[in-house]
């Protein structure tokens, strides 16, 4: 991908999340921030007898997920990490986390995924809730999925959404548009991927959920089609 077509797409990224971070408060109900996914919070009994818990968020947001997180385990040692490349995200994740009070548990870095360092055998959960899909390239989207790996300590979980086999279309003129996602997959090469990659491990949860939306871009309304891969496993 060029960087021309990088940036653009990055701009219109920051511009529709800095509209929706500012006009939705967190768990707001009617707004996509209403609630945590469900896949998060039904692996969390997973650490139900732990006494301390390292948690890593990559493209937090506002703290949807982590938070969430957060809060179950507030009561024993508990750390979520949670990375975005968006200042206003970390922003809006630091007040929220001081609302929900667990400033404590949660800590906020401004970063590219792709930028931030995984530390090894490191982690009991590494979330990634429609992130991952906006690393800058398929060869550093690869990458950080082995630097996920090898984070994760025995025990731990990763937790993946990711949008694949994207197509975008205008709803008015059928035109055929360019999907505004740095790394756009087909869906059953992201499966082998992730196969391949977390080999050995324990599956939780693997679905694929094809969806549809109208969404808002510029001038026009744009249909999107894709496959949600959902993706949970666990390191024996
Ligand atoms: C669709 S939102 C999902 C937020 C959160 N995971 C959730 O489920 O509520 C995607 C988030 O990823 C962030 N993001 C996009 N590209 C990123 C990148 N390359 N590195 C870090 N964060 C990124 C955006 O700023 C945005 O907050």
């Amino acid at each position: 991908m060029s960087n021309e077509r990088l940036s653009q797409i990055r701009e219109a990224e920051r511009a529709s999340h800095l509209e929706i971070y500012s006009t939705a408060e967190l768990y707001e109900k009617g707004s996509w921030l209403q609630k945590p996914i469900k896949t998060v919070l039904d692996l969390l009994p997973v650490f139900a007898n732990y006494q301390a818990l390292r948690a890593l968020d990559l493209g937090s947001g506002v703290g949807r997920n982590s938070i969430a997180v957060a809060l179950e385990y507030r009561h024993i040692d508990c750390k979520v990490e949670c990375v975005d490349i968006l200042e206003y995200s970390i922003e809006r994740l630091r007040q929220n986390a001081v609302k929900y009070e667990v400033e404590k548990e949660i800590e906020g870095i401004v970063s590219p995924i792709e930028n931030y360092v995984i530390a090894e055998n490191t982690y009991d959960l590494v979330m990634a809730v429609s992130a991952l899909e906006h690393i800058d390239s398929e060869n550093a989207f690869k990458e950080k999925l082995k630097e996920i790996c090898q984070g994760i300590r025995a025990g731990g979980v990763v937790c993946l959404v990711i949008n694949s086999g994207v197509t975008e279309k205008d709803k008015e003129t059928g035109e055929k548009l360019s999907p505004q996602f740095e790394v756009n997959l087909p869906t059953q090469e992201l499966q082998t991927i992730l196969q391949e990659t977390f080999i050995g491990w324990k599956i939780l949860k693997s679905t694929i959920r094809h969806q549809q939306y109208d969404i808002p871009r510029g001038e026009r309304t744009v249909d999107l089609e894709t496959d949600v891969v959902t993706f949970v496993a666990q390191k024996l």
